[in-house]
């Protein structure tokens, strides 16, 4: 796989060792609540600004801007699916979320990126399932593009969360 799968507690607004962070935003990409909130907060006007010009992103798409004041050099902005009970499409908008990201890095010659729990906040979607797919998604996304990505962090703002992401990178390395 050769590509570095972390998972990491912490605050991903303060993620310096990567260059790219992805925010778990919404359809209008002006910013919200959670990391979102502390993305927009951290990173300065400026961002907001330049979102302003991106009218939007689907859910599943992912697009790119500037970091501004985080320590970071790109923010790339993905938005998940809202959980609905798992019949509305929401397994298959989550991997594209990932993967959309991922190759909107590879794209952009970004080799290192930082990902927060996409969905499992505000968005409701069960911690467990999110994580397989997010884990799976990564692992899938670097074989397709081999020697593209170094490092893959996923940045958990909790202890439940991050022993859930824990498990499932176990899970996929014994399953390999
Ligand atoms: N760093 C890392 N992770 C964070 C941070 C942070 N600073 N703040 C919150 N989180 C975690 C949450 O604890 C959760 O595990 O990010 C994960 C995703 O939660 P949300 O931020 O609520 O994102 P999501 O569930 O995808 O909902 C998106 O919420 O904030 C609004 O504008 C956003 O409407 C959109 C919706």
């Amino acid at each position: 796989m050769g590509v570095d799968i972390q998972t990491i507690q912490g605050d991903i607004t303060k993620v310096n060792d990567v260059e790219a962070i992805v925010n778990a935003a919404n359809n209008s990409l002006l910013g919200g609540g959670g990391v979102d909130g502390a993305i927009h907060r951290a990173a300065g006007p400026e961002l907001l600004k330049e979102c302003r010009t991106l009218h939007g992103c689907e859910t599943g798409e992912a697009k790119i801007t500037g970091a501004y004041h985080l320590p970071c050099k790109y923010v790339i902005h993905t938005v998940g699916p809202i959980w609905r009970g798992g019949a509305y499409g929401e397994p298959e908008l989550l991997k594209n979320a990932y993967w959309n990201s991922l190759q909107l890095a590879i794209d952009n010659g970004i080799r290192s990126i930082a990902f927060p729990s996409i969905s499992t906040g505000v968005y409701s979607y069960p911690v467990e399932q999110a994580a397989a797919i997010a884990v799976k998604t990564v692992k899938e996304f670097c074989v397709a593009h081999a020697g593209r990505i170094d490092t893959v962090s996923f940045v958990l703002f909790d202890r439940n969360t991050l022993h859930v992401y824990e498990h499932a990178v176990s899970e996929l390395q014994r399953n390999g």
